[in-house]
């Protein structure tokens, strides 16, 4: 009865107390701690290190600790006869909706450049934008995509979305696959990612794609950094044909240094902080699947290895 956390940040102990409070009976590691490998049934990984999993030779399943999987299947060494499962939470969906609402409306109302007058003592009374000004394209209409896109809608943001298969949700036009894509592209004045990252998805933002959107849109990747080919980004944003993005995911996580985003007056970003698993709303799904395993039911929120996600 047992399950080890797997994970690089400062949140081990975190997660180790939540499960441990919510029931005493099953055994929570840290995998740094001495721990009797071969009793591990579950390993609840983020970002773990690659080849970590290798000593485990019970395990049943692998538990993400995000609603991203993409970094299970980075790891040359993950074991590939077990599921995955991945955290699917309605607070990680209104999180990451409130976020992206935030950065929609700081654009539309320039706070970004209204803060860097401040900090240079210059007033300058820029013009702003309405909601009814945009239509908003959602890369990527899963779980969180859906949650975003019913939020948009609710503000009266003209809304679509574009995912591999076609979604009926009230007032979002929705668009499906590589045929449609440019269609959806043309008409996205904001452009939000929520893609999984696999590898076809990897490198989607990039100077192809963004020539499809329409003269001076607006850029919000919150999925993966590896989506974004960065020099392309600020290509089109220096050309002038993309006016500005909002970043909160980075290929390097933190983000180096002497990366030029940091600099960037037109991109603003955060330290990848959009939405992060609350160990409170997400534990019980953690410790029903744990039951499952245990009964030989089937796991709730499984991923797919074809589709990797
Ligand atoms: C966060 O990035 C997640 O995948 O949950």
């Amino acid at each position: 009865m047992s399950i080890v956390i797997i994970r690089q940040d400062e949140k081990i102990d975190l997660w180790k107390n939540a499960l441990s409070t919510a029931n005493s009976d099953i055994k929570i590691y840290s995998y740094l701690e001495d721990h009797p490998v071969d009793e591990i049934e579950v390993a609840m990984v983020w970002k773990h290190p690659k080849g970590s999993l290798k000593p485990y030779k019970n395990l049943k399943y692998i538990a993400s600790g995000g609603a991203g999987v993409d970094f299970i299947f980075e790891d040359p060494d993950f074991p590939k006869d077990i599921p995955i499962t991945r955290v699917v939470d309605d607070m990680l969906a209104s999180d990451m909706s409130e976020y992206v609402i935030g950065a929609i409306f700081s654009y539309l109302k320039n706070f970004n450049s209204h803060k860097i007058n401040q900090i240079n003592s210059q007033w300058n009374p820029t013009g702003y934008r309405r909601i009814t000004d945009f239509k908003v394209g959602i890369l990527g209409l899963g779980t969180l995509g859906q949650a975003l896109a019913k939020d948009l809608v609710r503000f009266g943001f003209k809304t679509q979305g574009w995912s591999n298969t076609k979604k009926v949700l009230p007032q979002v036009n929705s668009f499906a696959g590589p045929l449609e894509l440019d269609a959806f592209l043309a008409t996205s004045e904001i452009v939000i990612c929520l893609l999984p990252l696999t590898p076809k998805t990897k490198g989607i933002l990039n100077t192809t794609l963004f020539e499809k959107l329409p003269m001076g849109a607006y850029v919000i990747n919150v999925a993966r950094g590896g989506h974004l080919v960065d020099e392309d980004l600020i290509k089109m944003i220096d050309k002038g044909h993309v006016s500005g993005a909002c970043l909160d995911v980075f290929h390097e996580e933190p983000l180096p240094e002497n990366h030029p985003f940091w600099q960037h007056k037109k991109i603003h970003i955060t330290p990848h902080c959009a939405s992060v698993s609350d160990t409170q709303s997400v534990v019980p799904q953690i410790l029903e699947n744990y039951k499952r395993m245990k009964a030989g039911k089937e796991l709730l929120h499984l991923v797919s290895f074809k589709s990797g996600y």
